[in-house]
């Protein structure tokens, strides 16, 4: 399905500032990913109120092509959601699912717990692979977390060298106008409260986004094909928005509560309800348009 209309594209060149978020490898593991708050509430998000019938992992499970024998590597695999979902398609095979966030990697391991696929769990960050040999993976993916890596590039060159000759990479991300609605709804209230400058940048992810990923990523592979797809994600509720939103803002803004206060905080979350709840009343719902795809590498 095509979301992409003229209006969005215009959005996107309108409100989507070159600037971006860089978040700390600090922040990573010991605030957003300190537990899985966060991240279990994105994942439900997406699925409940996606528009295509295809969810994320119809579209991993479609790239990596398994024969269900392999054995995969999920650098930053968070709270084991895809690997949860993609285990059936491994039914003979092993996974290891790596992340720098212990709060996060434990509920990897309960939530795979008792399946009869070997399942291994190593924290650590995905640009030190020393964990394993040469040639150790026919599969290596990374799922929304490539932004985060202090050195993108030696982690490249780490994915590369544990993939066997034949194996295949997919880092799958977003470009950094996806959910376009959301950040022009957050830059509206942030220009009404008059905001600090410092907190008009676009999402952390264009560090590393759909658009410039190829740059990243020709050095280290032969082959890099980009396979897009879009969702819109449609809310009829403003509360249940919210819960979304507020799971990014903090990510958005930057900043944590103490910095602003958090009064700060509440009269944008209310701002921002408002507002959304004024589509909602006048549309039925409120969309985000998602521009989203995977690098497949080999
Ligand atoms: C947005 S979550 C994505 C989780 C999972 N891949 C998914 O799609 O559900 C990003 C994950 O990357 C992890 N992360 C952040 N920096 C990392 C690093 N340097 N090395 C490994 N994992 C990292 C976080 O702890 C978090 O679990």
């Amino acid at each position: 399905m095509d979301f992409r209309t003229p209006e969005v594209d215009r959005l996107a060149a309108e409100v989507i500032p070159e600037e971006f978020f860089e978040l700390s490898t600090q922040d990573a593991r010991d605030v957003f990913f300190a537990d899985t708050r966060m991240l279990d509430g994105k994942q439900l998000a997406h699925n409940r109120y996606r528009t295509s019938p295809r969810s994320l992992i119809d579209h991993l499970a479609e790239q990596l092509e398994l024969a269900g024998t392999e054995t995969l590597l999920d650098v930053g695999c968070g709270n084991g959601f895809v690997l949860e979902h993609l285990r059936p398609h491994l039914a003979d095979g092993r996974i290891i699912g790596l992340d720098i966030a212990p709060g996060v990697l434990q509920a990897a391991e309960a939530r795979l717990a008792g399946v009869a696929t070997p399942c291994e769990w190593v924290e650590g960050s995905a640009d030190d692979l020393s964990a394993f040999g040469d040639d150790s993976f026919d599969r290596v993916i990374a799922t929304y977390m490539m932004h985060y890596v202090p050195d993108i590039d030696r982690c490249l060159a780490e994915v590369r060298r544990v993939l066997r000759p034949g194996g295949r990479f997919v880092l799958t991300t977003d470009r950094p106008d996806s959910m376009v609605e959301m950040y022009q709804t957050h830059f509206a209230v942030l220009r009404e409260m008059d905001a600090p400058a410092r907190l008009f940048k676009a999402t952390p992810k264009a560090r590393i986004s759909l658009i410039n990923g190829g740059e990243y990523l020709n050095p280290h592979f032969t082959q890099v094909e980009l396979r897009t797809w879009q969702d819109q994600l449609r809310f009829a509720d403003a509360e249940a928005f919210m819960a979304f939103y507020s799971a990014h803002n903090y990510c958005c803004a930057a900043s944590a509560p103490g910095d602003l206060g958090e009064n700060f905080f509440a009269e944008l979350r209310a701002r921002a309800r408002a507002r959304v709840q004024a589509v909602i009343d006048r549309d039925g719902h409120f969309a985000l348009t998602k521009f989203t795809g995977s690098f497949i590498c080999s």
